[in-house]
Order: C-alpha cells, then structure tokens, then sequence
C-alpha cells in the first residue's frame, strides 16, 4: 500500500453465490462490521440481481456496489445480457472485467476487455480489471510477459486522463479458490511489473496513481503481509468475502 500516491480497495467478489435471502444477513454482516473502515474503501460485488438490494442497504454507508461483469455493447438484442448502463442506473460504482473464470469459461478475449474497459469508463464506472496467468504458464517462466500483454490490451486507446480510475486486480489464476496464495514475492514482483507497464506507456505521476490489487486465496491470515507490499494495494477477495468476520479481518489489515 502506498496512501501518499492511491487509493487501498479491498472488493469482495461473490461469483455466482447468494439468493436474494441469504444475500440480506450477509450484507447486513458485512455492513455492521465493515463500514467504519477510514483508510481504505471496501465494494461488494455482488450478483445482478443482488444489486438493488445492496445499493439500497449500503446508502449512507462507505460501503461501495460492485458488479461482476457487464455487456460490452451499449443496448440491443442481446438477450440475456447486462449494459454498462443498466448497472450504473442501479447504484453500482465498480464493475470487475476480464476475470479469469470469464475469460476461460465465456470465452473473453482482450479485445472484448478491452471494449468493455472504455464503456465502463464512458458510463462512469470504475473498471476492476483482472489479470493472471495459469499455473502452466508460471512454470514456463512467461509470467510477465503474459500479464503485460493483458493490461497493454485493457489500455488500448485509453487516455491518460482515465487511466487513474482502472484498478488492476493481479489474480494468478493457479491460487483462485484453491487456498494457495502466490509468495508475496511473487504477488509483489507481477503488481510491480503492472505499474511499470502503465509507466512506460503514460508517466511515473499517472501510474503511481493506480490501484493494484492481489486477488487469489486472499485470507485474513495472509493479507497483512501482501498489503504490507508497496505496490499491492488492495485484495480481490472470493471465498473469504462471504463471511462477515473473514471479509472485516482482511478491510481492517487494509485500515491499519
Ligand atoms: P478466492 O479468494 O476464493 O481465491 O477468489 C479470488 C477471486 O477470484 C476474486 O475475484
């Protein structure tokens, strides 16, 4: 974490958990513990239809909505889908792009992250873009190369002027949802390489000013010592983000 430069954004990401009943307990877990968290800003994630109800619950409070995904068209026959637009008008502030279990089970390119990057950004959204490699792909040693060529595709054609309202969340995808967390070194060497990337294509002051966040296995025991890191500056949480005490242990190891 670095405040002097950025923002610290822990953001809990529920995938594809919790019907509208048991989302209410949950958030109001979340909220009772969580919304007095001064140093860093906290987002829940939450499924589309769990949207209203948390814009709702969260008003008044510091706790941002998020979405988990968005159309990467601005409206038309595309049954099925969600617009930037849509979930915008519903009080959402963040929305995640490009996570890797989209982009292997849906089938998402960079182009398509890219796309959805602008529109998220047209629509005044503050895109939360996923970037990671697979476990093969560690072994291999192409690592940073991988990941450089997935954030220079999310900032294609993007001004300088926005690139400060991208987060970047680093998630190898080998530690997602597998209770396996990168070293830190390996979490530290890849968000530093994101933020040498934006350096290189805009400036030292713009990407000094980017919020990069860990994401994978992310646990009230290990998020100290990431956050700890100067360029990790905040957490993608799944699992630990459906339990108010283990989604609060990490935001207060962000507050300190
Ligand atoms: P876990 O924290 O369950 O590993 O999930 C990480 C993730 O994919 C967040 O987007």
């Amino acid at each position: 974490m670095n405040r002097r430069y950025r923002k610290t954004l822990i953001a809990g990401n529920w995938k594809m958990n919790k019907p509208l009943t048991e989302a209410r307990p949950l958030l109001d877990g979340i909220k009772q513990r969580c919304s007095k968290a001064r140093w860093c800003e906290v987002v829940l994630c939450v499924p589309f239809v769990n949207i209203p109800l948390a814009s709702r619950l969260m008003k008044g409070c510091r706790i941002s909505v998020g979405a988990q995904n968005m159309h990467h068209e601005v409206s038309g026959a595309y049954t099925g889908e969600v617009s930037a637009a849509m979930i915008k008008s519903a009080g959402v502030k963040y929305v995640i792009i490009g996570h890797s279990e989209r982009r292997q089970y849906c089938g998402e390119t960079d182009e398509l992250v890219s796309k959805k990057v602008r529109l998220a950004l047209e629509n005044d959204l503050r895109p939360i873009v996923c970037v990671g490699e697979r476990l093969e792909q560690r072994e291999m040693g192409i690592t940073l190369e991988v990941v450089t060529l997935q954030v220079k595709a999310a900032l294609d054609q993007i001004p300088a002027g926005q690139v400060r309202k991208i987060v970047f969340a680093y998630e190898p995808i080998w530690a997602i949802g597998t209770g396996r967390t990168a070293t830190v070194e390996q979490a530290s060497e890849v968000c530093k390489e994101i933020r040498a990337v934006i350096r290189k294509k805009y400036d030292a002051r713009i990407a000094r000013s980017v919020t990069i966040q860990y994401g994978g296995s992310m646990n009230a025991d290990n998020a100290k010592e990431l956050l700890g890191q100067p360029d990790i500056d905040g957490g993608l949480i799944g699992g630990a983000s459906l339990d108010p005490d283990s989604f609060n242990a990490i935001v207060q190891a962000a507050n300190q």
